[in-house]
């Protein structure tokens, strides 16, 4: 297929959700597949384009990989996608790895980011292998429940360690060139856990946003938003005004024919029935504040806390009809359909596909790994407790078919947490962000080696971007200091 049409596919996947079998939207937010991390690193529209010419001169690659690292009676293959850019390497520089996450690899992993311009500035190869299971990395025939036991941090892991010898022999990387790993979200997790994990193959690793100590119920994450909430412009007025349009939708819903109201006040299709489809709902209408707090400003000022506060405080008219007008932007004004069983029956699907953004892949890992589930439990936050701990967990076994509480605490065990015992670790995260609350914050001893660096007003992996005109003022001065840190390194200085 041609690829800007892959890409086109995979554009409109991630933002706009068409849910081509029924003609409908499926609801804006789905909190496992947009928002949990799948973060939009690898989206070519946030390259500027110079970054074009570049990218046409870059293809996929494949190589042939293991199934299971940790059995070798288990001798299956599978084959994985990889991608490099040579262009800025003379043969003796450093070694770029960016890591890959919860969903395609696409050729912006590596051009038009941040570290590519350093990678420029200090002659290096850049490297980046897609995760299993994701994109056109498939494992396994299909992704039924049994066949997802090989997709975890461990095997993803070991997959970048094999990945990292076979690029040190194919490019003949001198012994003395230093290998640094990069990613962001779940994939700052697994830079970082690289590091941890294989310190003799990596020597440094930059983790932005990395959530590194997951929990089962996120309910610091709403707690996040309401803050970045209350940093705008009369933001306390905005928290009240959202508050108010939440507690009225819940007193139309207790009304007799109230499902139906709220249903036709916000262009659902099919109505809503059950009470799994009044969480989803009202999970959904939360779902817009969430997404464009968490990627606050990185696409534009439209998407951002600041427009959506703007409107909520626009007094021509009432609280709710501001709020179902934020609703009707996101859904660009279509029937949207946020019923619990379409939602289980799209994730229910095992059909491999490298257009699909992964949405059950990524679920599974929450499921079983990870949690990271955005309830509603606390009391700070705007959006209401129809969409509590429970309803989160039920939605595991109804997808894969057994009941289970994510291993979070075997995720801690393993890479320590929010205290790894490690080096040469840099932690990156911005207080917009809510999965700061999940990150490593606090600063390190300077003997230890690992740097944090907490950035004001910034958003999801908002320091991996080349800044732009509405950039927050705070990300290039960030990036100067993680450059330091990082070409000190290389150059030997401090140590
Ligand atoms: C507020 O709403 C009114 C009526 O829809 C509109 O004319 C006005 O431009 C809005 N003000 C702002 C600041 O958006
Ligand atoms: C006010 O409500 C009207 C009717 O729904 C809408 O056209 C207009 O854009 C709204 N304005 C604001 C600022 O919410
Ligand atoms: C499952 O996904 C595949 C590939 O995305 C699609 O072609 C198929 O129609 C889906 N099946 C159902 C039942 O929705
Ligand atoms: C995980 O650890 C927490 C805190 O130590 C403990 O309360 C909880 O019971 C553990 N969960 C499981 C499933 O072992």
């Amino acid at each position: 297929m041609n690829r800007t049409i892959l890409l086109l596919l995979l554009f409109l996947c991630i933002f706009s959700n068409i849910n081509s079998a029924h003609g409908r939207r499926s609801a804006s937010f789905r909190p496992h597949r947009d928002l949990s991390i799948y973060h939009q690193l690898s989206d070519e529209k946030l390259l500027p384009s110079s970054d074009q010419e570049l990218i046409s001169k870059i293809d996929y690659e494949w190589f042939t990989q293991s199934v299971d690292h940790f059995d070798s009676a288990n001798q299956k293959k599978f084959q994985q996608r990889y991608l490099v850019n040579d262009h800025f390497w003379d043969g003796k520089g450093p070694v770029f790895m960016m890591i890959n996450g919860e969903g395609p690899m696409s050729l912006g992993a590596v051009t038009g980011l941040q570290y590519v311009v350093w990678a420029k500035e200090v002659h290096a190869l850049i490297v980046s292998l897609e995760h299993r299971y994701y994109g056109a990395s498939f494992v396994t025939d299909n992704l039924a429940t049994e066949n997802l036991i090989y997709l975890t941090p461990q095997q993803a892991l070991a997959d970048n360690a094999v990945f990292r010898d076979f690029i040190a022999n194919t490019y003949s990387v001198p012994q003395t060139s230093k290998w640094v790993s990069f990613g962001g979200s779940y994939s700052g997790c697994l830079s970082s856990w690289f590091r941890i994990k294989y310190p003799n193959l990596v020597d440094y690793a930059i983790a932005s946003s990395a959530p590194v100590n997951p929990v089962i119920d996120f309910y610091q994450y709403l707690e996040v938003v309401q803050n970045a909430l209350l940093t705008t412009s009369n933001g306390q007025q905005c928290v009240d005004r959202i508050k108010q349009s939440t507690q009225k939708i819940q007193d139309l819903l207790k009304q007799p024919n109230g499902l139906k109201t709220v249903s036709e006040l916000f262009s659902l299709d099919p109505v809503l029935k059950t009470d799994d489809d009044i969480s989803n709902f009202m999970q959904s209408l939360a779902g817009t504040f969430m997404g464009d707090t968490q990627y606050n400003l990185i696409e534009g000022p439209f998407k951002s806390v600041e427009a959506l506060c703007l409107i909520m405080n626009n007094y021509s008219n009432d609280s709710l009809t501001n709020y179902i007008q934020i609703w009707n932007n996101a859904q660009k004004g279509e029937l949207v359909d946020v019923s619990y069983q379409s939602m289980i029956q799209e994730y229910a699907n095992i059909t491999n596909d490298d257009t699909n953004v992964g949405g059950r892949q990524w679920f599974f890992q929450t499921c079983t790994q990870f949690g990271y589930y955005q309830s509603s439990t606390s009391n700070n936050h705007p959006f209401g407790h129809l969409f509590e701990i429970d309803f989160q967990i039920k939605q595991c076994t109804d997808i894969f078919g057994f009941a289970f509480l994510p291993n979070v605490n075997w995720t801690i065990l393993e890479y320590g947490g929010l205290d790894p015992s490690a080096s040469n670790i840099m932690y990156i995260n911005g207080d917009i962000d809510p999965w700061h609350a999940l990150g490593i914050l606090d600063p390190k001893p300077a003997s230890s080696s690992i740097q944090t660096l907490l950035i004001h007003g910034a958003a999801h992996t908002a320091d991996m971007y080349i800044p732009r005109l509405f950039t927050p003022s705070t990300i290039a001065p960030a990036q100067k200091i993680i450059f330091k840190y990082l070409s000190d390194f290389l150059n030997n200085v401090n140590q």
